[in-house]
């Protein structure tokens, strides 16, 4: 079997089309402009990457958008700082302090003074319960991403067996809680997992999400699986997956390409749930 490529550049595209029609309606009903302020510490220069390209998209959506760029040296307590100023900015909808930060700084605490209704990166204690209990809440924007990916596919979730490999808390355990809430027999395998072979063969649904070159190859894959590759690595100045794409490709029904899958699915979700805040405060 020769794979469909699920193009999310194109997806992301879509939605942002969407966006940009919402932001006006907003703009002319309430005389609100959605306004989602960054926070990055430090010089990972991947994290400065993303942070231009989340600020570049919000301006052509027509969002306000305020980046904070603070030295490697700043320390816990101005962040936090940073934070509760920036929860009291009525301009200010949605906040996300960008991952990773430096050594020393205690990324949970930083996120818990966010408040959980301008938390858009859905990392709040209170997003994260939410979310497990199936109740309104902001959810992660990679696993959103993840699911919405497999929606438009059109095949069904409910009932198949989705192994998620990785169980970082920013894409494989909100992805795993996703793909249960959809009805999927989920699995999740890590770095421990004694057999991951065994267990990807069984998959309906493949979703990498570790950052390791060809962990899952060709032949693990199950024909006729659907294949979500949230793995994202450089090497010699390129992006690649977690997936062996070009065995992959021959076997699965469904598969995300590294670049032009996942990745700009995150940043279009993060736009979705700076709107949805900024029309839940307005209410
Ligand atoms: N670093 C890598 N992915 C993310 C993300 O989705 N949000 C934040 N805040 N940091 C990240």
């Amino acid at each position: 079997m020769k794979a469909q490529i699920i193009d999310g550049k194109k997806i992301s595209g879509e939605i942002r089309e969407n966006i940009i029609k919402e932001v006006n309606d907003l703009k002319n009903s309430h005389g609100i402009v959605p306004g989602l302020a960054v926070i990055i510490a430090g010089d990972d220069e991947a994290s400065s990457v993303y942070v231009s390209m989340k600020e570049k998209s919000c301006k052509n959506v027509g969002f306000y958008s305020q980046a904070y760029k603070l030295p490697q040296n700043t320390t816990q307590s101005e962040i936090i700082d940073l934070v509760e100023k920036l929860n009291q900015d009525p301009k200010i909808h949605g906040i996300l302090v960008q991952l990773p930060l430096p050594k020393g700084i205690n990324e949970d605490i930083i996120n818990s003074h966010i408040l959980p209704s301008k938390d858009v990166d859905g990392f709040h204690a209170v997003n994260s319960g939410n979310m497990l209990l199936g109740k309104p809440s902001f959810v992660p924007c990679t696993p959103k991403g993840i699911i919405e990916l497999i929606k438009r596919t059109g095949e069904e979730i409910n009932g198949k067996h989705a192994v998620v490999i990785g169980r970082s808390n920013i894409v494989g355990k909100p992805a795993a809680v996703l793909l249960l809430r959809e009805n999927a027999t989920v699995t999740i395998c890590h770095s421990k997992t004694k057999d991951l072979k065994q267990h990807v063969a069984m998959a309906d649904i493949v979703v990498a999400a570790v950052g390791s070159p060809n962990l899952i190859t060709g032949d693990m894959i199950k024909e006729g699986a659907i294949v979500i590759d949230a793995g994202t690595r450089k090497i010699d100045g390129k992006l690649v997956g977690d997936v062996e794409f070009d065995k992959a490709v021959d076997k699965a029904s469904w598969i995300t390409p590294v670049p032009g899958g996942v990745g700009p699915m995150t940043i279009t979700m993060l736009l979705q749930n700076t709107l949805k805040a900024a029309r839940d405060q307005c209410k």
